[in-house]
């Protein structure tokens, strides 16, 4: 009979912390009304931080900060903005200084994803990612940076790990956030002795997320256009996964962590370095 596979447990709490770690924390964070970074907001507001979230719909927006708010106990302050634009996210953070008076943790999460072989891809198209993923999250750095000084806080840039190899029809989305990565060391490196701390979470594939549903677009023929293994760990990453990963590293225990890309997939990208 051929062995059960080992299946790691889902990581649905974030209970192995104390409530109140994060209490008058306050959490900026872009692209947080939906999928990975609304679960990483909910799991910091969880222990004690209120947050701003930011994001371009605000009805999605405000419906999400409803949520965290009831979820968590929290204020949640949503702010309509693009990050493409940087008076807009200067705007934003003017609005979180103004109702929360600080910000300790800043998430770069705003992303756009779509396939497209590099011959589909417009100059537009190209650039439409890249100022939204890199420009995005250097706008967000730039606009709270004095704060996070004064807070000695950190970031987390959300990445991915599609560009640690050739992944097809991700060209736009690979120098995006192989882009992001480099930002990252510098900004931990420079900032470092002002105790400002920058690490990216790169997660592997999330299930349930646009993210995920727009990489598992098929052809005509029902195939998947990019194939992907099932990671070793036999399961599917979770948002909850990312929301416990982000607790961890904005959390004290976390204090001599920066510059780090942390990879979180069950060791999916592994399986490419066996081939
Ligand atoms: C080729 C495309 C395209 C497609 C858009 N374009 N979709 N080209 N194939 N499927 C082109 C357009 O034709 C246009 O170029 C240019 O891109 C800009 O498109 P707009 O629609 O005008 O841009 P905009 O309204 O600003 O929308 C941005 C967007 C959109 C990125 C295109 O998809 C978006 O808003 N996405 C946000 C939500 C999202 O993507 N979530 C998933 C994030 S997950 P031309 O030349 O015609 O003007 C994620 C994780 C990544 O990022 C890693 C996973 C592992």
């Amino acid at each position: 009979m051929a062995p059960t596979p080992y299946v790691q447990p889902v990581s649905k709490s974030t209970a192995v912390f104390k409530d109140d770690i994060f209490k008058g924390k306050v959490l900026f964070c872009t692209g947080g009304g939906s999928g990975i970074c609304k679960g990483m907001t909910e799991a910091v507001m969880r222990h004690g931080a209120n947050a701003t979230i930011v994001g371009r719909k605000f009805d999605r927006l405000t419906a999400a900060a409803k949520e965290l708010e009831s979820l968590t106990g929290q204020v949640c302050l949503p702010v309509q903005a693009d990050v493409r634009k940087p008076e807009s996210i200067r705007e934003a953070v003017r609005q979180t200084i103004e109702k929360f008076g600080r910000i300790d943790f800043v998430i770069n999460g705003a992303a756009g994803n779509f396939l497209a072989p590099i011959d589909g891809l417009s100059e537009n198209a190209f650039r439409t990612v890249i100022e939204i993923d890199l420009f995005g999250s250097y706008h967000t750095i730039k606009a709270t940076l004095p704060y996070v000084r004064e807070s000695k806080g950190a970031y987390i840039n959300v990445s991915t790990t599609i560009q640690y190899h050739g992944t097809a029809y991700q060209a736009h989305v690979s120098a995006a956030k192989a882009g992001i990565d480099a930002l990252n060391r510098v900004v931990a490196v420079e900032e470092g002795p002002r105790g400002v701390r920058s690490n990216v979470l790169a997660p592997g594939p999330i299930s349930g997320t646009e993210g995920m549903e727009r990489l598992t677009a098929t052809d005509e023929n029902g195939q998947l256009l990019v194939p992907h293994e099932p990671a070793p760990s036999g399961r599917m990453g979770t948002v909850e996964d990312c929301g416990s990963f982000t607790v961890f590293l904005f959390s004290e225990v976390a204090s001599y962590a920066s510059g780090g890309i942390f990879v979180l997939d069950g060791a999916h990208e592994n399986i490419r370095n066996q081939m």
